[in-house]
């Protein structure tokens, strides 16, 4: 080596060590890296396998039968006669319009409800459903006037409980799964619910329950919100899914709409995520329904104070695709098919993989997969299975065994059902 090159390597040395001593007092050296997110993960084996028959159903996005995301045309009629309209890109105010927010709680709660027509809800845009939520834990973390707890149902959606911890509520459980039915665990539920204390909040997914696919039936959902009424709790609904499960936005909508029509005062989160399909868009609403106008005034006014802090006002764009396609009688029809198509056809991924699965030679109980509904199935398959799934078959999904339905199209499902009945046999 000649002198120069010595001479470099050393000076190259020093500055490494040097850049080492910086970072150790640095403001941030005591910050310890953190896991990464489990979906994206899954994602990321997914595109390293190099088997061309690889099946990622980790991801909660629809896709259409070639396995691609899909854009549905009620929100690309929408955009060409938004752009029609030369808008400008002022700020919304600080709750989104006005007209997104009536058009969203209607769509939940049915047009002409009472709540709206008596003035007896504050409702706001939120960022999607999950921006909508924290919102409404910001709202329950300030003002709910019993025990500062969210009881969350086992399992539940993997953001509820940091996003309820992050807002400061505490966060416990009730029984919801019985793994051994992969069902509803209706009496689980009963009993759980029966011993929250009083003055509770309470969370319940309103319909196509992720990650299980499993929602209590109408009579069920009756004897929920007579207990609830009973132990005097607050429900708080999640409606991510409404339309995607069922294919029938009334439908998907009954609980909720049972819960306020028992009396109950209710908190409401929603999404236009899977519905519409603005996944990145980020259009939601959150509500509280109030006894009057008055209180209404007062908890939006509190509601309002609070978003100023975390985000001012929220993205103009997917509330005004909401708004024309909600607002237009002929882009409305056509959403009202366009949702129930996607949710048909993952209803009808469910019929053929429970089939495939029989015609492999499983002797395996597989009705719960129909008997699910929504994006996900749990499947039942244990974390081994589901590893040897991955791992033998280049089958990616979370090792709860859930597999998101929409990844299963009419050329993957009988390659899905042979590897899941080879590994489960
Ligand atoms: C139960 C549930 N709640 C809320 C959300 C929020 O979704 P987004 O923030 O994309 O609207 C999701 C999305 O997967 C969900 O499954």
């Amino acid at each position: 080596m000649s002198f120069k090159q010595t001479a470099n390597l050393l000076a190259n040395n020093k500055n490494g060590i040097n850049a080492i001593k910086q970072r150790a007092s640095s403001w941030w050296s005591q910050v310890s890296m953190g896991p990464p997110d489990v979906i994206l993960g899954v994602t990321e084996a997914f595109k390293r396998d190099t088997n061309p028959n690889k099946i990622n159903l980790g991801v909660g996005a629809y896709r259409d039968d070639n396995g691609k995301p899909y854009l549905l045309p009620c929100v690309i009629k929408a955009e060409a006669q938004l752009k029609k309209k030369n808008l400008d890109k002022e700020y919304a105010p600080i709750s989104g319009t006005a007209e997104f927010c009536k058009r969203s709680i209607e769509l939940a709660l049915g047009d002409g409800t009472e709540i709206v027509a008596n003035g007896l809800n504050a409702t706001i845009q939120g960022i999607s459903g999950t921006g909508s939520l924290r919102v409404g834990a910001a709202f329950l973390n300030s003002f709910f006037p019993g025990n500062k707890i969210i009881y969350l149902p086992i399992p539940t959606w993997g953001n509820h409980t940091p996003l309820f911890k992050h807002s400061g509520l505490d966060v416990k459980s009730y029984k919801f799964y019985d793994p051994k039915t992969c069902g509803f665990d209706f009496q689980g539920a009963l009993d759980d619910i029966s011993k929250i204390p009083e003055k509770s909040i309470i969370l319940l997914h309103a319909c196509a329950h992720n990650p299980t696919g499993v929602d209590p039936n109408l009579e069920q959902w009756k004897e929920l919100s007579q207990l609830i009424k009973k132990k005097n709790l607050f429900p708080y609904f999640d409606m991510a899914y409404q339309g995607f499960a069922s294919g029938d936005i009334n439908k998907d909508a009954q609980a909720v709409r049972l819960f306020v029509n028992d009396g109950h005062r209710i908190a409401l989160a929603q999404s236009y995520a899977k519905n519409m399909g603005l996944y990145g868009e980020r259009a939601g609403a959150f509500t509280i329904t109030t006894d009057s106008k008055e209180e209404a005034d007062r908890v939006m006014s509190q509601v309002k104070i609070l978003i100023r802090a975390m985000y001012s006002n929220p993205p103009i764009n997917g509330a005004r695709i909401v708004s024309e396609i909600l607002g237009d009688a002929q882009l409305r029809a056509d959403w009202l098919k366009e949702v129930k198509g996607m949710a048909d056809r993952i209803i009808s991924m469910r019929t053929k993989l429970r089939d495939n699965l029989k015609k492999e030679g499983s002797t395996k109980n597989w009705e719960h997969i129909t008997n699910q509904i929504g994006m996900f199935c749990f499947t039942g398959m244990t974390t081994p299975q589901v590893e040897k799934l991955t791992k033998e078959h280049s089958v990616f999904l979370t090792k709860d065994g859930r597999i998101s339905m929409a990844g299963v199209t009419s050329k993957n499902v009988e390659y899905l059902a042979h590897a899941m009945h080879a590994v489960t046999k």
